[in-house]
């Protein structure tokens, strides 16, 4: 049993979420994520990375968007209620290193997994620079935080309700153009938003590393549900992962590969909705 221990709202759908589980905070690093189970008599497992941790108070902090079933399960948990099971930490941490200058790009929900891999990155001695992208100005989060380690931070947004109206992949193209270009790039957000900063730095060949997320079930690499291509060989995102080198992954198969079970996670949500309408 996982308590938690405080809970806020950072935007329209986004929760962060405090939870007790020591032994995953003295372990986790920066990259890593844990699978959890809302209840294990009928609750399935999904993965969250590790946004935080303290390791001396044996908490981790989730922050997580309120997408589906479960996640809307866990969203209307409060302080005080338990987690049952929470199992890591998963995953190999983000490889670390004085490179220069790094380009840490995130997408939505995204920017809280990035979070841990900026404060990383800036304490191993790098130049870091901040892309921010969401729908619109509600949907920004981490922005405070990320001012603390950032060098520098870019903000755009689809509609132009806060900073500057663009996709990431402006600024993303901008650094890269410019000379001295980046010696590393990291984006994480939704599978088409990592293609596409993928395809933008591959025109100056600035490496990049993403991190994926596709549908996990055990996390050890006995399931298949996280097999994607990567290189031509196939890999387990849970055990591989979840950074690859993104100018290997074949994101069109992952993007098919996450929308096998839409209909089904469709109908659960619905249901869901219904139950706690009916509850309330
Ligand atoms: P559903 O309606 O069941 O699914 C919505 C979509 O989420 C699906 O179409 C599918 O693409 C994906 N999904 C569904 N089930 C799973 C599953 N078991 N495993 C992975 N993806 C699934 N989200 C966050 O909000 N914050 C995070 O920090 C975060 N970190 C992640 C780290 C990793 C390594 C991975 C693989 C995913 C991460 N995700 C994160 C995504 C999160 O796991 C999904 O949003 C969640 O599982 C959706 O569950 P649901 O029942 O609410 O929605
Ligand atoms: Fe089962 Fe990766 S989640 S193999
Ligand atoms: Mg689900």
């Amino acid at each position: 049993m996982n308590q938690i221990l405080s809970k806020k709202q950072l935007s329209a759908d986004v929760y962060e979420m405090v939870v007790e589980a020591p032994l995953v905070a003295r372990a986790r690093k920066a990259g890593q994520f844990i699978i959890l189970q809302i209840d294990t008599d009928w609750g399935e497992r999904i993965p969250l990375t590790i946004a935080d941790a303290d390791a001396e108070k044996g908490t981790i902090t989730i922050v997580f968007q309120s997408v589906g079933a479960t996640t809307l399960k866990l969203a209307i948990k409060e302080p005080g209620d338990c987690v049952e099971n929470i199992l890591g930490p998963l995953g190999n941490p983000t490889h670390i290193e004085k490179f220069g200058t790094v380009l840490c790009v995130g997408g939505g929900i995204g920017v809280a997994p990035l979070y841990p891999i900026v404060q990383a990155m800036k304490t191993a001695g790098n130049k870091v620079i901040v892309i921010i992208g969401a729908r619109s100005k509600e949907l920004v989060i981490f922005e405070e935080r990320m001012r603390n380690y950032a060098d520098e931070l870019i903000i755009v947004t689809d509609d132009g309700s806060y900073g500057k109206k663009a996709l990431v992949t402006e600024p993303l193209k901008e650094f890269c153009a410019a000379s001295p270009k980046p010696d590393m790039s990291v984006a994480i957000g939704p599978p088409v938003m990592m293609k596409f900063c993928e395809k933008t730095t591959a025109e100056f060949n600035v490496p990049i590393l993403v991190s994926l997320n596709t549908i996990m079930i055990d996390g050890t690499g006995m399931c298949g549900g996280c097999r994607v291509t990567v290189g031509g060989e196939t890999k387990f995102v849970c055990v591989d992962g979840p950074e690859f080198d993104g100018h290997k992954v074949d994101f069109d198969n992952m993007m098919l590969r996450m929308r096998a079970f839409k209909e089904r996670e469709d109908t659960d949500h619905h249901q869901c909705h219904i139950e706690l309408e009916a509850v309330k």
